[in-house]
């Protein structure tokens, strides 16, 4: 009997073509993936993510206005020579390591009609193997990776691996939520239920999906049979519950690490404040400041 040679997952996914209507008109003609967080976008620090999992292969969902996110990604040797003559060697380092993360392909979501709608045009780049999905405003804590483990697991199962926080009961319309059952391993659980954004007080459990996924192709074929859902967009959420109706074995990692969420300006702001003061360079001037101003205004 030949045994299944497991696959594993090499190329990410990030959907990137929404109009980030919350950071008008900061987005007006500014991509909100290049919002900077300190000193880096926001999507270098997402693309940085799938490089510390060995993931060099990035698939970039954009539309209209939002070339520049590609830019970023790219070469530059007319700085990188103006740095280098004037000796800022640290900036060089910095602006070289842009281009040296990934390999950079993007393909464009016409109309955005939904996060399961925009994961379908990787269909051609990615082929018959799984593969992650990265949302595009969101990321972890370096120190507590969590896309290793997501990986391995999916190479393990064929399946769909998803990744959960927990979250106040006020907040599951904001998210696809989980039903699940324990698989004996602590934080690894069996999904045995999915629904995007239930109402308060109907969701089965406040364990809320976050915009990291692995994924077999077969998501694809999922996708083109998922009608409209919440929001009258084509849901991932849905499709991945059409898989596991179907009997596609999906678990989940329940993450325990700080998610950062630049998709809402709270998020933005507390994410910024947060890698700020963990800075070498910035930090104790920052949280210095940062506690004299807090202070004044309680007083
Ligand atoms: C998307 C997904 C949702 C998930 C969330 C995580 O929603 O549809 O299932 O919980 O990302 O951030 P969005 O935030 O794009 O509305």
């Amino acid at each position: 009997m030949s045994e299944r040679t497991p696959q594993r997952a090499v190329k990410a996914v990030i959907p990137a073509a929404g109009l980030a209507t919350r950071f008008l008109p900061a987005t007006k003609a500014v991509p909100k993936e290049l919002l900077p967080v300190v000193d880096r976008p926001v999507l270098q620090y997402i693309v940085e993510e799938a490089a510390r999992a060995g993931i060099h292969d990035v698939l970039l969902i954009t539309g209209r206005g939002k070339t520049s996110m590609v830019d970023h990604f790219d070469p530059h040797p007319y700085l990188e020579s103006r740095l280098e003559a004037k000796g800022d060697l640290t900036r060089l380092a910095a602006v070289r390591r842009t281009s040296d993360l990934a390999e950079i392909y993007t393909c464009r979501q016409g109309e955005p009609l939904g996060l399961g709608h925009a994961v379908s045009y990787a269909e051609s780049h990615v082929g018959s193997s799984p593969f992650v999905v990265l949302l595009g405003d969101e990321f972890t804590e370096e120190d507590k990776p969590l896309l290793p483990q997501m990986i391995d697991l999916q190479a393990e199962t064929g399946g769909i691996v998803l990744a959960f926080i927990e979250i106040p009961d006020d907040q599951v319309d904001r998210y696809g939520i989980a039903s699940v059952s324990d698989t004996g391993t602590p934080d690894v659980v069996q999904v045995t239920g999915l629904v995007e954004k239930p109402p308060v007080g109907e969701a089965p459990s406040n364990l809320a999906v976050v915009g990291r996924y692995v994924l077999p192709a077969g998501i694809f074929d999922a996708i083109r049979r998922t009608k409209p859902g919440s929001g009258g967009e084509i849901q991932l959420t849905d499709a991945m519950a059409l898989m596991l109706a179907e009997g596609t074995p999906v678990h989940g990692i329940v993450y325990r690490g700080v998610r950062y969420d630049t998709g809402m300006p709270l998020g933005y702001l507390q994410t910024i404040v947060e890698l700020a003061c963990q800075r070498d360079d910035l930090g104790p001037a920052f949280s210095a400041w940062l506690k004299d101003f807090v202070a004044a205004q309680k007083a």
